[in-house]
């Protein structure tokens, strides 16, 4: 039975223009019930409609509420340092190899938490430019207008993060490769594999057989959004297995690619979130250097 998140369902984009579509509420009701998840319908059903649509301004709500939520726990969860334990090594080794500029884009942003929390502490560098993307305009516009009051020096953008006018040296992202099917990984993989990039850096949910539970448990005690709870749950339930992620990652045929600890070395109560790598062979030697000790975490595919 299939496993579905109410945020990817409650709002539609047209792929080619990225207009927003309008959401028919029964449609979206009907496919959780067919899916046997009627405490998701039953979240659904409670989103005010405008006409037989839900309505784009209550959905853009709930989605910023859920994702202010999910920043709560990032912070709990050290995302950011997270992020900065990998980054400061491969942009070492970008630097070192003479890649310029160096330009972070985080695909898929949300509200940019990760992006305003490195701009904050300025842990990668002000020579490192940051920028955060998301389809989603609701979204964009929240990270925008928290980086300009918190004066952060980075920017968001609202649209594909592999259609900006220049290409990323670094791509991230947090949380969001379980939102693909494992037969599309290899293509979102291989779009990173274009000349100016020089390395990726994702971080998903460690797939664990406790990863559900573990979920379960935490959402039920920090999370109050019901739409986060359940969603929450339903992405430890749809991760990646590692043998996944590596085989997918390959396809960026270009770089070397690695899990950073992945499930087999972890402790299964504590491995909640762990990155898939990949970074052109020629930086390789200095990003293990920079790792120093850790690099025995790099674990490449089989
Ligand atoms: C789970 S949410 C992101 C959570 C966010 N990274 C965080 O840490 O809170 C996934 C997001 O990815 C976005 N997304 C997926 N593919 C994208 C792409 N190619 N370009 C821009 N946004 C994308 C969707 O619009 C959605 O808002």
């Amino acid at each position: 039975m299939a496993v579905l998140e109410i945020s990817d369902l409650v709002v539609s984009w047209d792929p080619a223009t990225r207009q927003r579509l309008p959401v028919v509420k029964a449609d979206v009701v009907a496919r959780l019930r067919a899916a046997a998840d009627a405490r998701a319908a039953r979240i659904v059903e409670r989103i005010p409609t405008d006409g037989p649509n839900l309505d784009d301004a209550a959905v853009d709500r709930l989605l910023v509420r859920a994702h202010t939520e999910l920043q709560r726990l990032g912070e709990e969860l050290h995302m950011a340092q997270r992020f900065a334990e990998m980054l400061v090594p491969v942009l070492a080794a970008a630097r070192d190899g003479g890649v310029h500029p160096l330009r972070v884009v985080d695909i898929g942003c949300g509200l940019g938490y990760v992006v305003r929390a490195l701009a904050s502490s300025g842990v990668l560098g002000p020579d490192v430019e940051l920028i955060g993307v998301d389809f989603n305009p609701a979204l964009v516009g929240e990270a925008q207008r928290l980086a300009v009051e918190e004066r952060l020096p980075c920017r968001f953008v609202c649209g594909d993060a592999f259609a900006l006018d220049e290409d990323a040296t670094l791509y991230l992202s947090n949380g969001v490769l379980h939102h693909f099917p494992a037969d599309a990984l290899g293509t979102f993989f291989r779009a990173q594999d274009r000349p100016a990039t020089a390395a990726f850096v994702h971080y998903d949910i460690a797939a664990t057989r406790l990863a559900p539970l573990g979920a379960w448990i935490y959402h039920r005690a920090r999370m109050r959004e019901p739409l986060g709870r359940h969603d929450g749950v339903a992405s430890a339930r749809r991760a990646h297995g590692d043998d996944v992620l590596l085989a997918a990652a390959a396809q960026a045929s270009g770089m070397e690619t690695f899990l950073f600890e992945p499930t087999r070395h972890a402790n299964p109560f504590c491995a909640a979130m762990r990155p898939v790598i990949g970074i052109r062979p020629a930086l390789t030697a200095r990003f293990r250097a920079e790792l120093g000790r850790r690099a025995k975490g790099l674990v490449g595919p089989r």
